[in-house]
């Protein structure tokens, strides 16, 4: 490993004034996104979808310094036959890749899940590597309930997150470590916050033994919030200082920058959440984006799956993307939401 490099790609994903644009969702996910804009979920269709955001030149070049890929969208080319991932370093994004493949059910963990995927990702890193990949992602989910998270759920997650970390490194590849704590139930901010820290503590125990260098990893965990069906919803100041606070607690400064997940949250919610904490201040890391849904609905809806409409896709995710990229210097403001609305 060599860690220089490690940390010098960290540094350039979390470059403030940049973020990074997760477009890594499984068949699954993006055949419910393309339900919603009525679009039939074919290989052609994610292609043309995705090679309309990476042909954004100006979001691209400007506001974008990674781009979180799918396994099938790695291997695909543009219409014109430049592969997706040469698109990506022409506009000097950095291409990465989602490695994990999904969820399982946690036995005796009732309503909990483990992430799976290890088996055979050394060979696998190797590839994609080769391909041009230089960042790669794991999601770990965790779901606030009764009785839930366990301590089981946690440990577990925790460990395969630093094995893949580790495997990462060792192929010359810096790993994003996702433990996400969802947004959906009741529970109010204070008990996202506590569940959070503990999963980030465990998080970081497993990689100091499994001797994850923290200075070669990015960070991408929630932001402490309220339960999207909480009565009550804690305000942007609010979720701005105790997402700050916890992170505090829990990051260790080696660690070059934290790359949030928007996780449900709306687009402007996810904006100003970032801007706020980056208004704070005095950060011992950076703290940018590495939103799916808050870069990418606003664009899927104007592009509706028709080619007449790709100027305006392009459009779309271009003022997202350099909203949020203003929220990562804590330069945003709301108005400027309106005067392009
Ligand atoms: P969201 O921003 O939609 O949560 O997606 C980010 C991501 O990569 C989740 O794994």
């Amino acid at each position: 490993m060599n860690l220089h490099d490690l940390n010098k790609i960290a540094n350039a994903m979390v470059t403030p004034g940049k973020g990074i644009l997760a477009a890594d969702e499984s068949s699954g996910t993006i055949k419910k996104r393309f339900d919603a804009i009525k679009v039939e979920s074919t290989e052609d269709n994610r292609r043309d979808y995705r090679e309309m955001l990476f042909r954004s030149t100006e979001a691209m070049s400007k506001y974008v310094s990674g781009v979180i890929l799918y396994d099938e969208t790695i291997w695909q080319n543009a219409k014109d036959g430049t592969p997706l991932v040469k698109l990506i370093e022409q506009a000097g994004a950095i291409p990465g890749i989602k490695v994990d493949e999904g969820t399982q059910a946690l036995p005796q963990c009732p309503g909990e899940l483990v992430t799976v995927g290890l088996d055979k990702l050394a060979e696998r890193l190797k590839k994609y590597y080769e391909r041009g990949a230089r960042f790669a992602k794991w999601r770990a989910v965790i779901d606030i309930g009764a009785g839930i998270p366990t301590m089981t759920a946690i440990s577990v997650n925790a460990h395969a997150l630093a094995r893949y970390a580790a495997l990462c490194q060792a192929a010359q590849i810096v790993p994003i470590v996702e433990p996400e704590v969802l947004m959906d139930g009741d529970h109010d901010i204070d008990r996202c916050y506590d569940v959070t820290q503990r999963v980030l503590n465990k998080t970081f125990q497993e990689l100091r033994v499994q001797r994850v260098e923290l200075e070669g990893m990015v960070l991408k965990p929630n932001m402490a919030v309220s339960g999207k069906k909480c009565a009550k919803q804690a305000s942007v100041d609010e979720v701005a200082e105790k997402t700050v606070r916890m992170l505090k607690a829990c990051v260790p400064a080696a660690v070059p920058g934290i790359a949030f997940l928007s996780g449900g949250q709306s687009d402007e919610e996810a904006t100003a959440h970032l801007d706020a904490m980056n208004k704070i201040g005095g950060l011992p890391w950076k703290l940018t984006f590495s939103y799916g849904r808050a870069l990418q609905a606003a664009p899927q809806k104007a592009w509706s799956g028709k080619a007449e409409n790709v100027a305006a896709g392009q459009r779309a995710f271009t003022h997202r993307a350099r909203m949020n990229a203003l929220a990562s210097k804590g330069e945003w403001e709301g108005g400027l939401e309106k005067k392009v609305a």
